[in-house]
């Protein structure tokens, strides 16, 4: 059975594999605890001990919040539990005025179920840095 938290109380390195699916140079499982801990918000799905999706979120606690990295492993995929991770983080950012989310364009039908539209941005990559490495 799969089981939410909003808390990284107890959570370690070995919890966090198998996240990153084909990125070429990807954060590892202890760089991304960091990205966890460094958060304003997140939310984990957990089967058992083993993390299975998470959603993060960095914000100014007061108007903004960025949602950086919403991922589930592939077995987990297609059963509720990234429209459910990424219902409970609205809700827990609902005091705020914007939500955003960067995506690619065929993942924004997922995203428009949850009541979020389309807009358009601008984005710069550091991609020497994907992994963490640059800090
Ligand atoms: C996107 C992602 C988080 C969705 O998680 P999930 O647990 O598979 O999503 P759900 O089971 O809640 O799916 C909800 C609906 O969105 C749809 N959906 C899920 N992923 C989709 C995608 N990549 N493109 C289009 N639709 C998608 C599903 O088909 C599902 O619709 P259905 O109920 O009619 O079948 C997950 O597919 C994932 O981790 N993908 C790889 C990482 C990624 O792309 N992250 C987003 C970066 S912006």
């Amino acid at each position: 059975m799969v089981t939410y938290t909003d808390s990284l109380k107890g959570i370690i390195a070995e919890q966090l594999t198998g996240f990153f699916v084909g990125w070429p140079n990807p954060p590892s499982p202890d760089v991304h605890l960091r990205m966890l801990q460094g958060s304003y918000h997140v939310w984990l799905a957990l089967d058992g001990e083993r993390v299975v999706g998470f959603v993060s979120a960095i914000s100014d606690g007061v108007l903004s919040a960025f949602i950086p990295t919403i991922e589930v492993l592939p077995d987990y995929q297609g059963q509720g539990i990234g429209s459910e991770l990424m219902r409970r983080m609205l809700g827990s950012l609902s005091s705020l005025y914007s939500i955003d989310v960067i995506c690619d364009e065929d993942v924004q039908p997922f995203y428009e179920r949850l009541g979020m539209r389309p807009y358009s941005g601008m984005t710069h990559r550091n991609y020497d840095n994907q992994s963490g490495g640059g800090h």
